[in-house]
């Protein structure tokens, strides 16, 4: 599985990738605002961050295929390979998805909410779709499900398109989703490092560092001092 920092903020994206086996970073407008930067200024420094060959997910915000087409454009040529035109599910998005992609351009179709939005962008040639998890439970339905839903249909019509299941906020929606093979999933820095933490775990490895200074007399010391 795909694991991607949805985030414009570097200093959460520099620390996920220090710690943590991650493939790219995904953005969207609303996650740029919060980042509080010129968009194109900060898109360039986080390419200029990831390692070399890392997802980039950046989205349009044209209402027309023929904006979209441009706005990808100008995006390839400012971010360079591997930057995934990420486009909302509407009539001109397909539109827009189907010339992309016919082009040998990566797109990302985003703002899924029905497993039918998800099925038709994949038909169309986006290489990732985007149900959100969370904001589909939050208005009643089971996102983890809209997800699943997406990745049997696309599997089973022999599509090469992957889920890329956004809009996390806890752990247990990625690990129902990993349990079940999903492609890819993109998660805030926050949820991302929940994936590792645990209170239980930490207590263990402070039971371990206590027994470790019990039996040589002294704290604080490592295998190095041996
Ligand atoms: O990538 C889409 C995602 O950012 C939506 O997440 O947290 O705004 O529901 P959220």
């Amino acid at each position: 599985m795909l694991m991607l920092i949805d985030s414009a903020d570097l200093k959460g994206i520099r620390r996920i990738y220090d710690m943590f086996p991650v493939d790219g970073v995904t953005t969207n407008p609303t996650i740029l605002k919060n980042a509080g930067q010129s968009p194109m200024e900060q898109l360039k420094k986080i390419r200029a961050f990831i390692p070399h060959g890392a997802q980039l997910h950046v989205q349009t915000l044209s209402s027309t295929a023929e904006g979209i087409l441009k706005e990808a454009e100008h995006l390839l040529m400012e971010l360079g390979d591997n930057t995934y035109i990420k486009i909302p599910v509407c009539n001109e998005g397909v539109k827009a998805m189907k010339l992309l992609s016919s082009r040998g351009i990566n797109v990302t179709a985003t703002a899924i909410y029905t497993a039918m939005q998800g099925f038709i962008a994949g038909k169309a040639g986006a290489k990732f779709v985007a149900p959100y998890v969370n904001r589909l439970d939050n208005i009643g339905f089971d996102g983890v499900e809209v997800a699943k839903n997406i990745h049997d249909m696309l599997t089973c019509h022999g599509l090469e398109t992957k889920v890329l299941a956004a809009s996390f906020k806890n752990t247990q929606q990625v690990l129902s989703l990993c349990e079940y093979g999903i492609g890819s999933i993109t998660a805030s820095p926050d949820v991302l490092e929940q994936l590792v933490n645990h209170q239980i775990t930490s207590l263990a490895i402070q039971d371990f560092n206590k027994d470790f200074s019990d039996l040589v007399g002294a704290p604080d010391k490592t295998m190095l001092d041996f």
